[in-house]
């Protein structure tokens, strides 16, 4: 009996998770028409970052993604007041986002700035990157395309380096400049935070 409910509700969800994806990919190609690379944002809390990185960038089409709803009608009010036409905000989340994916869209660079930390290693299934992403990531990134992860927490950078150093399609480069100071909400928390950026492709 209990197997069967489970399943039951394993197939409610699957269901809806079908229709938020097909929301999401319809919502790109409103967004996208066009085949552009994206500055992409993973987690962008109220948007604090990516809003500065494309007012110093106009040129970059820029898309910060969140799960919480009301952080990204924030992110939204903050771009709305500075006519920002090629930033947006998305309420989504990312492994949803990514089987969302249109095939004309790819990716110029990825932030993944201060994710949550799930400091114990029992809860490490929850952190952001996995490899699972980063193969994700990987389908629609070109040579050269930079992922740019950046933590106060020990173990999440730890892990970071680990996941990231492992997969074979993003190599850990020491020799390239974080590409945009400008503190995220959390940033401006933590005196101390470690970065890491990669590269498609080496
Ligand atoms: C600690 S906050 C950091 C926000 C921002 N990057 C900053 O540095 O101020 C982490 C954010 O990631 C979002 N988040 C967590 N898991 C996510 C997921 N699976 N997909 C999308 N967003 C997620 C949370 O809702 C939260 O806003």
């Amino acid at each position: 009996m209990e197997t069967e409910s489970k399943s039951v509700g394993h197939e409610a969800f699957l269901e809806s998770q079908k229709k938020r994806v097909a929301q999401i990919r319809e919502e790109l190609n409103r967004l996208f028409p066009d085949p552009v690379e994206l500055v992409l944002e993973i987690g962008c809390g109220h948007g604090h970052y990516l809003t500065a990185y494309a007012e110093q960038n106009p040129e970059s089409h820029c898309l910060g993604l969140d799960l919480v709803t009301k952080r990204i009608r924030k992110a939204n009010a903050k771009k709305d007041k500075r006519d920002l036409n090629r930033l947006h905000f998305m309420k989504a989340e990312v492994r949803e986002f990514m089987l969302a994916w249109p095939e004309h869209l790819s990716l110029e660079r990825i932030f993944v700035l201060f994710p949550d930390p799930w400091p114990k290693k029992r809860h490490s299934k929850n952190r952001i990157l996995q490899l699972n992403l980063l193969d994700e990531l990987a389908k629609h990134a070109r040579a050269g395309t930079a992922l740019h992860f950046r933590t106060d927490d020990e173990n999440n950078f730890t892990w970071g380096v680990e996941v990231v150093a492992s997969h074979d399609k993003w190599t850990i480069r020491d020799d390239v400049e974080w590409p945009f100071e400008n503190p995220s909400f959390f940033q401006d928390l933590f005196t101390a935070y470690q970065s890491l950026t990669a590269l498609h492709g080496g």
